[in-house]
């Protein structure tokens, strides 16, 4: 047995189906499944010491678990459902004013750009969505476009570090640095990078930083995390109030009280993080992870042939992780992706952005490159029997 092979053996993916989208919610490992069960069971045995007494020792394990693995502290990192709701604490507290702005990209996920457009409409200020030109051709091209946005009544500047529907990483770690030069709060969205790409938040310097877990971490669904750097943790409200405003019983950090006491919730799988650090440990997921990249890389540059695209980058680790995304025309994406569903067994995503359509590819642990066959002679067949794709 291939590693491939032997991995494939240790997910819970239903074996017909080849499963061309990890990005959108990650898929959890046996163990790690199996960890999470165990930490729901704990509960159910035992609900008061397992709420009342033993949450939070065995929250600050989980939260020191991946502090290392993102290397910040462990007081600087609370645990989320999703970088949605991180985000929407983040835009919730955030002191927006009558014409205040907030520089973005037009290249980000839909559900955090309403989140600020929410906000910022109901402060009167504006969310400024800058157009960024695909392809990329250079960092220093982005950058400078980026840059164009801005203007004095910039107050914080919004950006992803790997974009969802374009699939690409955007140079985050030179942008933060010239946003703390313009004396610009910065606000990253993570949710594919933990796992899909190393990921060190000391030496990122970003002010704020939210990160999905159980996405390229594999952990069970509704594990993410909201990064704040020290400076700024008071400024942030709780989106949801409960016993850690004005606690009883502070702990050192009104930071943790404020964000971490969310009433009766599921904990477990936040618990089970750290068995998913295990395994990735155990399965040599650096070099999983380097091998993952070069099978998506490789194939890039024939889907984006077979379906008269451009790439959207320059092919190379500096642009792309494990995930590939191809412009396709087709005036029905959602019926492009159930066919591709129903009829050949294929689960990827075809995604509206904007006047653009993109299918995006995912390439984890389990995937072979016969996996990508199957989607390139699927697309083939599509594109020579019906209408739905133009070339
Ligand atoms: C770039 C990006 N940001 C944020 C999110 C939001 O994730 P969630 O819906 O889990 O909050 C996603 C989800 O895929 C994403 O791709």
């Amino acid at each position: 047995m291939n590693n491939t092979t032997t991995l494939k053996s240790q997910f819970l993916l239903r074996p017909d189906i080849t499963f061309l989208n990890f990005g959108s919610f990650g898929a959890c490992p046996k163990p790690v499944f199996d960890d999470y069960q165990h930490w729901q069971l704990m509960l159910e045995r035992e609900p008061i010491q397992f709420f009342a007494f033993q949450s939070a020792e065995n929250l600050k394990k989980s939260r020191e678990a991946l502090s290392s693995f993102v290397h910040c502290h462990a007081d600087d990192i609370v645990f989320m459902s999703n970088p949605t709701t991180a985000i929407n604490t983040i835009a919730n507290s955030f002191p927006l004013n009558k014409g205040d702005e907030i520089l973005t990209t037009d290249l980000e996920y839909g559900a955090m750009d309403r989140t600020w457009q929410y906000y910022c409409d109901k402060n009167g200020a504006s969310y400024i969505r800058q157009h960024i030109s695909l392809p990329l051709v250079s960092k220093e091209i982005f950058i400078k476009q980026f840059w164009e946005g801005y203007t004095p009544n910039t107050k914080a500047i919004f950006i992803s570090q790997i974009t969802s529907s374009t699939a690409l990483k955007l140079p985050v770690e030179e942008i933060c640095l010239e946003a703390k030069q313009r004396g610009l709060i910065t606000i990253v969205d993570g949710a594919h990078v933990p796992a899909q790409m190393p990921l060190n938040l000391n030496q990122l310097n970003a002010d704020i930083y939210t990160g999905a877990c159980h996405k390229w971490m594999m952990a069970p669904k509704g594990c993410s995390f909201l990064y704040v750097a020290k400076h700024i943790q008071n400024l942030i409200n709780p989106l949801i109030v409960s016993w850690g405003y004005k606690s009883a019983a502070p702990s050192h950090s009104q930071f943790l009280d404020y964000h971490q006491m969310n009433g009766t919730r599921d904990l477990a799988p936040y618990l089970s993080l750290p068995r998913a650090i295990q395994f990735m440990s155990d399965n040599n997921w650096a070099e999983v992870s380097a091998n993952c990249r070069k099978l998506a890389q490789s194939n890039y540059q024939r889907f984006c042939t077979l379906l008269g695209s451009l790439p959207n980058c320059p092919i190379s680790d500096e642009f792309l992780g494990q995930m590939c995304s191809i412009a396709i025309r087709t005036s029905a994406p959602e019926q492009l992706q159930r066919l591709l569903y129903d009829k050949y067994k294929i689960e990827i995503p075809v995604m509206r952005h904007d006047k653009a359509v993109y299918i995006r590819y995912s390439i984890q642990a389990f995937n072979s490159p016969s996996d990508l066959d199957v989607l390139y002679n699927a697309l083939a067949e599509i594109i020579d029997t019906t209408d739905l794709i133009t070339i």
